[in-house]
């Protein structure tokens, strides 16, 4: 099993090229599903979870790969056979995401067999809204031995309000009202800019979609659609979390291909905290002193503070400047990452939802375990500021959602490395 290896104390300068989205790229891959033919998807990120969600579609009968011999970021998913529309257990409880084939499948091909996701270690997560929505559109559902099947001749356009604000709820529900029969509206979706991105794919294959961004979504229902060739955009949180370790190590970063308007929030937090952050060359620079003040942080659904980001600010309010509050908003159990804080040297008391950080001068190197995928990436920022050597371990975590970011640190002057550990 790999750990990540680091010394701190290094500034990190230069720049680093943020790669494709993964919470785009997930619901882009299963979108491929709606049509017949081979889809093209470039800019995907080399991730453990692109690769599950690839596995998946094959298991149904899909040919979906990476073409690894040509260019190592393009993915092609061919829908060309006979498809067994189903997701099984095995598959779906090591990424919930895979869940996001429900809405197509039972969209094109009137039936679907999905596992239920189960619990996470970030939260209950359930997808009763998902559910909500397909029934919306009139799918007949049904949970059996820890499955949703689901059911439709024809899907029908509807009304669809979500009681919660939901990023996949939004994307399956969406993927699945392109081919319903007539217009459905979708009320108090998520505006995330990777739902944005996933409606620009589904308009590119032919569907008729309006809204996307913001919380009423219009679909006009379509015949069929069509195989497409597209570049996934780049990852924000990606983005967000290496201009935080430009911020953390006191050092001036240029992060190519962020996109700002992706990152308002994060822009803002970092300048309150005296970063100086501009947007140049396609991309955005951070550039930091050696000591930041303390700010609040609030989770909320895009655009307001991402929580996909709440760690990682965490890490960096740790060794800042007073007194930081966080509110944790969206996921009842996303401070896993504080006890091993604690282990490095951080002040932090957790209280329900509530987290407050107190800055310290130092930080000290000590062996952490990461938790979950953000509670990773905050683990090794904070190893980059800790005195000493911090070894990072479990960060098949880290692979999921972050592509080669030891080395993308050590590109600007980090001392890190991947070790293998002898089993
Ligand atoms: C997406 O998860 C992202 N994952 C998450 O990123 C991200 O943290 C989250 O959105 C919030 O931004 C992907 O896009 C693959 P939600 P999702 O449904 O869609 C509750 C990362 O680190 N809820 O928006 O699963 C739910 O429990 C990952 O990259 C219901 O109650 O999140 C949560 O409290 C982690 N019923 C809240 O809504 C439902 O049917 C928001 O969850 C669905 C959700």
């Amino acid at each position: 099993m790999d750990k990540i290896v680091m010394k701190g104390g290094a500034e990190l300068h230069g720049e680093v090229v943020v790669s494709g989205a993964k919470n785009a790229a997930l619901p882009i891959l299963a979108s491929a599903l709606l049509a017949d033919g081979t889809s093209t998807f470039r800019n995907v990120p080399d991730l453990a979870d692109v690769a599950t969600m690839l596995k998946v579609l094959r298991t149904m009968g899909c040919d979906a790969e990476r073409l690894t011999a040509r260019k190592k970021d393009v993915c092609e998913v061919g829908v060309n056979g006979a498809i067994t529309p189903e997701a099984p257990y095995d598959l779906v409880k090591t990424m919930r995401a895979s869940v996001l084939v429900l809405g197509p499948l039972v969209a094109r091909f009137g039936r679907a067999r999905v596992s239920m996701p189960g619990g996470c270690a970030i939260g209950a997560r359930p997808i009763d809204q998902h559910l909500k929505g397909l029934k919306a559109l009139g799918a007949d559902i049904h949970l059996t031995e820890g499955y949703v099947e689901a059911r439709a001749k024809q899907l029908k356009g509807g009304t669809v309000n979500f009681d919660v604000i939901t990023v996949t709820g939004t994307e399956n529900v969406l993927m699945a009202a392109v081919l319903a029969k007539g217009r459905t509206v979708m009320e108090n979706c998520a505006r995330e800019p990777e739902i944005e991105e996933l409606a620009r794919v589904l308009n590119k294959m032919g569907a008729r979609i309006e809204g996307a961004g913001t919380s009423i979504i219009t679909v006009e229902g379509v015949e069929g659609l069509t195989p497409v060739d597209h570049a996934i955009l780049p990852d924000r949180i990606e983005a967000g979390t290496l201009l935080v370790a430009a911020a953390i190590s006191g050092g001036n970063v240029l992060v190519k291909h962020a996109v700002p308007e992706h990152l308002d929030a994060v822009i803002d937090k970092l300048r309150e905290a005296g970063c100086t952050l501009t947007a140049e060359a396609g991309g955005l620079r951070c550039k930091a002193p050696r000591t930041l003040h303390s700010v609040n942080i609030t989770t909320t659904e895009h655009p307001g503070f991402p929580t996909d980001m709440q760690a990682q600010l965490m890490a960096l309010m740790c060794v800042s400047h007073g007194t930081s509050v966080i509110s944790e908003n969206i996921f009842e159990n996303r401070f896993m990452h504080v006890p091993e804080l604690h282990r490095l040297g951080a002040d932090i008391t957790v209280q329900g939802h509530t987290a407050v950080v107190k800055g310290v001068k130092t930080l000290s190197g000590a062996p952490v375990m990461a938790t979950d995928l953000r509670a990773s990436a905050s683990l090794i920022l904070a190893g980059l500021r800790a005195e000493g050597r911090t070894d990072v371990s479990r960060v098949y975590h880290l692979d999921r959602g972050y592509e080669r970011l030891e080395r993308k640190l050590r590109a600007l002057g980090a001392d890190i490395k991947r070790v293998t550990a002898k089993a």
